[in-house]
């Protein structure tokens, strides 16, 4: 089970430093929210925001990419040092033509679903991606509740899996007991934010004590 800390979550007045307590708490993967206001009614973590978590760890950065026209400004994140990129088919005309550039780049293709996305939109796509993130919430916020009629989206992600070699992960409203349900479904991995990591305490305490209970 890999846990991706959600940066936008993180505190800025000390970003750095919580990159690395973040890093040696066990984090696997840090995962940069970035928002353009249009796409989704928020904006968050910016270029150089992601370039200052790029400095301070080697592990690899998840950015998930909520903006209008990902295909047109990849390079741009590429550049900051994304390892994967998450694109949503919800934003992007050319959403096969943006997976291939993104793996041309040298990153790792994701597919990121917001809660009312069908998985009939992107099972075709599940060849070319390497990952599939599922929106347990609506795009933008973090704090928010858990959609519970997404279930069988996951379940039916999780079948797929078998056919097609991809990594899940599960993006919004992670709490500890939520993650033990859905790692015992099939996904892979949980993005953390309010919901069991931000604001309760010992970073490492609590990832340890959601590996220990999955
Ligand atoms: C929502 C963000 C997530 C997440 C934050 O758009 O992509 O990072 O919701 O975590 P929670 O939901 O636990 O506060
Ligand atoms: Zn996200």
């Amino acid at each position: 089970m890999d846990l991706y800390p959600s940066m936008m979550c993180a505190d800025y007045g000390k970003l750095a430093d919580e990159v690395r307590a973040l890093d040696a708490a066990g984090a696997d993967s840090f995962h940069c929210d970035v928002m353009d206001g249009s796409f989704v009614p928020n904006m968050t973590m910016g270029l150089m925001d992601i370039k200052a978590v790029r400095a301070s760890t080697s592990k690899p950065l998840d950015v998930h990419l909520m903006i209008e026209d990902p295909l047109g400004k990849l390079d741009l994140f590429v550049e900051a040092g994304a390892d994967v990129i998450y694109i949503h088919p919800e934003s992007e005309r050319f959403v096969a033509k943006a997976l291939l550039a993104i793996r041309d780049a040298g990153c790792a293709p994701g597919l990121a679903i917001d809660p009312d996305t069908p998985v009939a939109a992107i099972e075709d796509m599940l060849p070319i991606v390497d990952y599939v993130m599922v929106m347990t919430v609506n795009p933008g916020f973090a704090g928010q509740s858990f959609l519970e009629f997404t279930l069988p989206k996951i379940a039916q992600l999780a079948e797929l899996k078998r056919a097609h070699d991809f990594t899940l992960v599960i993006d919004g409203a992670c709490a500890p007991e939520r993650i033990r349900q859905l790692s015992g479904m099939g996904a892979d991995a949980f993005v953390l934010g309010t919901s069991a990591l931000f604001g309760h305490g010992d970073y490492a305490q609590s990832m340890s004590r959601l590996r220990a209970q999955a």
